[in-house]
């Protein structure tokens, strides 16, 4: 699972009843099931009887830690009803895969088997993964049945489109785990961006000397890609402004690729109007060659000198605008962290800055930061990029004026 995905202990503490019905994807809620439990969850399976032909209870039961429950009749619960002890204290019930079946007994209200029942018995939200076959999904039966479904409140994660196991091709795959995941936990966040746009920068650039060669960094983009999912993750509108880097661009995240500073400061410029906030994590390169050869160079043994000019620095433009978002900017520094870091808060005029000593390098998985803004400097503990992301993200949003 990809790092900004997989933050830990985001969903500690939360109870979530995964419902397991008929169909081949019932082996993904596998796997499903353990992402959930390293992401600090507490789950409990419910199987349905069609499910259990696909993946048996034992599996599950091994992955979850937890008992896992097939029947109404169970009596071993403590109060005997386990469609009511199951879903009290639950905070979502998420059904993946879910079949045609359920889905039209959901829609109906029917309650002939332990999931559906409890489902009716519900006091949490209920979201829903379907998989299925793409004439059965597009079937008018189960797309009203789906509509109804909206209606009710019900969310409906997916399904997706591609390859299916009966061969066929078209709407009806279910989501992959991480997406499901990614689901739950744009689920659980708070939205303390909704309605804002939010503009940021990420990964290294790469200033051209020649068509194969050019000058770049080792900033791998994972701090700037965990703050736009985190960013998203809390219902903002995201535009991520990329150089080149491996990384998947976050779920509900509209990414840009601008390789160099001069393509990425135009793109930045274009993304700004309606943006409430602007974040510069880019590693941009201060400096790119005066000319980009048209041809490869080649070597004449004798040494040789590159002209360099320097590049437009995006965040303290972005910041001198009249109409400038909030701005927060990165420093990454390899010694006296808070004299630098709040000296390039000061001279960008920006109310908030994170800054980072560089014993951690620019492409580790765990950072350790320490947030600088008008009340001081704030330290956080160090973290899972995409934990700090999350810190940040809630720094960011108490600082934020009212829209
Ligand atoms: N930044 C930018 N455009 C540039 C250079 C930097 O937007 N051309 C942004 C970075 O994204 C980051 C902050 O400015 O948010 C870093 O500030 P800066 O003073 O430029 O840092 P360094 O380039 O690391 O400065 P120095 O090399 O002097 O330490």
């Amino acid at each position: 699972m990809e790092d900004y995905i997989c933050v830990i202990d985001s969903l500690r503490g939360r109870k979530i009843v995964l419902g397991v019905s008929g169909g081949v994807a019932a082996y993904k809620a596998a796997a499903l099931v353990r992402a959930l439990g390293r992401m600090g969850a507490d789950v409990h399976v419910v199987l349905t009887e069609a499910g259990a032909r696909f993946v048996a209870a034992p599996t599950f039961h091994a992955l979850s830690g937890n008992r896992v429950w097939t029947s109404l009749w169970d009596g071993s619960m403590e109060n005997g009803i386990p469609h009511i002890a199951l879903v009290r204290g639950a905070d979502a019930i998420l059904i993946a895969p879910a079949s045609a079946d359920i889905i039209a007994s959901l829609a109906n209200g029917l309650a002939g088997d332990l999931l559906s029942t409890l489902c009716l018995a519900r006091d949490c939200p209920l979201l829903v993964a379907p998989a299925m076959n793409r004439q059965m999904w597009e079937n008018p039966a189960t797309q009203r049945n789906a509509a109804t479904l909206r209606e009710d409140g019900v969310f409906i994660l997916g399904p997706d489109k591609g390859e299916q196991a009966c061969g066929e091709t078209g709407p009806g795959r279910m989501l992959e785990p991480e997406a499901l995941c990614e689901a739950i936990l744009a689920f659980f966040t708070p939205k303390l961006l909704a309605g804002r746009k939010v503009v940021i920068t990420a990964g290294p650039t790469f200033e051209a000397i020649d068509p194969v060669r050019g000058i770049t960094n080792s900033s791998s983009g994972k701090m700037g890609y965990a703050i736009a999912a985190a960013c998203a993750r809390s219902g903002a509108e995201v535009v991520l402004v990329s150089g080149p880097v491996a990384l998947p661009t976050p779920a509900g995240v509209r990414r840009i690729d601008a390789s160099s500073a001069l393509r990425m400061r135009d793109e930045v410029l274009a993304a700004l109007p309606g943006a409430d906030v602007f974040i510069a994590v880019a590693a941009v390169a201060d400096y790119r060659p005066v000319e980009t050869a048209g041809h490869k160079i080649k070597k004449s043994g004798a040494a040789m000198q590159l002209a360099l000019v320097p590049n437009p620095d995006i965040l303290a433009e972005v910041a001198a605008r009249p109409d400038a978002p909030f701005c927060v900017g990165f420093a990454a520094e390899s010694h006296d962290l808070d004299m630098f870091a709040e000296g390039k808060r000061r001279a960008k005029r920006l109310p908030m800055l994170v800054g980072n000593l560089l014993a951690d390098g620019l492409c580790g998985d765990d950072n350790t930061v320490v947030i600088y803004d008008d009340e001081g400097r704030h330290p956080l503990p160090r973290a899972p990029k995409a934990f700090v992301a999350r810190q940040i993200v809630e720094h960011l949003a108490r600082l934020l004026p009212a829209a």
